[in-house]
């Protein structure tokens, strides 16, 4: 089986990387890749949003498979080309890709179908729209642009100045783009969040193993949100009643309602939920997997992902094949000095063999480029130092000993990945 993979950072190396361990696999390439996967698969350098670029390229190198791992490809209607030309491929089509592309046409399907998620305020197409009608919220009021916005379209305003600055921004301003044309108010909604991805082929679905993910830059929660400084899986993370809860009150609720929409959804579906006082409830849909999520997931994978895969794109996804490997994983971001703001690139990355060596750990690259026989950054998240283990401690400490034989300079990572989750274990609740 020859597979192409579409996109360029570490959700696509680890893709590349337990694709490539399986039994019928004879050819990997991935667009545009980076230079950390070279020798894992044949970088093309073809940007993941360019549609007409991927059909020439799948046209020349006829790949029996394409993975897409970013949802710009699939909002972009990648997936229709492909289904149009019968090419196999994981991802939803456009029409499914909505769920994410359009936050609006998210929670109205979520109101359709009655699954718990935020209460809505309101929708506004205009400025004037939404300032008039912050007198009727309560406070905090969620504030999100309806389109892609590259994890910047979210505001959970504390009072009415920060939310009408927000709105100014997005919709006056517009600063977010055509993403920001629309918002919609919400309710505030108090949990922890859960991340429950599943893999459908549009009838049946098998849920991957929970992870948590950590957006916000720097230890204790602090700092800017970014595209996530970490994760890690564990089972601990979903008990079997919880687990049942999601399942039954939103998972099949949307399989259901899916269908009842006439829509066919293929591929990865991430819920992003809030475990609040009154059971889970959907923050929001993505079209694809998540990034780091998908570093600590794929390491916890015992199964041949590339017959999965290929299975569920052909419409017959066999959910018992997906044995995963008991226990727990870990995924340390590191990131480039100044990220998520302003970061320089092109810093030597020295240690990458030595942390190669550390048992159990595989290290995946995001921001890397190759120049000749050294690595340089390329990006803000540059490495995702990704480590399984018996348990989250054992996953961690190898993480984290992995992450320490490795420098760059102006480098930075969160020390306490996984310690939230472990310190509540501890404490029993
Ligand atoms: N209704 C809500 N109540 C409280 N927090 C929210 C709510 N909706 C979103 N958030 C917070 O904002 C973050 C980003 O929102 P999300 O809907 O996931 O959009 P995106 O990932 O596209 O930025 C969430 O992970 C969560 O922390
Ligand atoms: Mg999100």
């Amino acid at each position: 089986m020859k597979i192409l993979v579409i996109g360029g950072g570490g959700r696509e190396h680890a893709l590349v990387w337990k694709l490539g361990q399986g039994a019928g696999v004879t050819k990997l390439w991935c667009a545009p890749g980076n230079g950390g996967l070279t020798q894992e698969a044949e970088c093309v350098a073809v940007d993941a949003g360019d549609v007409t670029g991927l059909i020439a390229l799948a046209e020349k190198v006829s790949p029996d498979l394409t993975v897409v791992g970013p949802e710009l490809p699939l909002v972009n209607g990648l997936v229709d080309a492909f289904a149009e030309r019968k090419w196999a491929v994981v991802g939803p089509d456009k029409g499914a890709a909505t769920l994410e592309g359009s936050k609006i046409f998210a929670k109205e399907f979520l109101q359709r179908h009655s699954i718990p998620t935020a209460e809505l305020y309101g929708t506004h197409d205009s400025a004037g729209g939404a300032y008039g009608a912050l007198c009727a919220v309560d406070w905090p009021v969620v504030i999100k642009a309806d389109g892609l916005c590259a994890g910047k379209g979210v505001f959970v305003a504390p009072d009415p100045d920060a939310a009408t600055d927000f709105i100014e921004r997005v919709m006056e301003k517009n600063e977010l783009g055509a993403g920001g044309s629309r918002v919609m108010l919400e309710e505030a909604l108090v949990g922890e969040e859960l991340s429950f991805i599943l893999l459908t082929d549009g009838e049946r679905y098998a849920p991957l193993v929970p992870t948590r993910d950590h957006k916000r830059a720097f230890d204790d929660n602090q700092g800017p949100n970014t595209g996530g400084m970490g994760a890690y899986s564990s089972d601990e993370l979903l008990p079997a009643d919880l687990r049942r809860t999601i399942e039954k009150t939103i998972v099949e609720p949307t399989m259901k309602g899916l269908a009842a929409d006439g829509i066919r959804y293929q591929g990865f579906l991430y819920v992003g939920l809030m475990l609040t006082k009154s059971g889970p409830k959907v923050l929001e849909f993505n079209c694809r997997l998540g990034d780091p999520e998908t570093q600590a997931i794929l390491a916890r994978v015992d199964f041949d992902l590339a017959e999965v895969l290929a299975d569920a794109a052909g419409g017959h996804l066999k959910p018992e094949k997906m044995k995963w490997k008991a226990g727990a994983s870990a995924c340390v971001v590191m990131a480039s000095g100044g990220y998520p703001g302003k970061f320089e690139t092109g810093k030597e990355i020295h240690g990458l063999a030595d942390a190669a060596r550390v048992a159990d750990v595989k290290v995946l690259h995001a921001g890397t480029k190759r120049t000749g026989e050294t690595i340089v950054t390329n990006g803000g998240r540059v490495l995702g130092v990704t480590a399984t283990g018996n348990t989250l401690s054992g996953a961690l400490q190898r993480a984290y000993e992995a992450a320490g034989k490795i420098q760059f300079e102006g480098m930075h990572f969160r020390k306490d990945i996984g310690k939230t989750h472990q310190q509540s274990s501890a404490a029993g609740d």
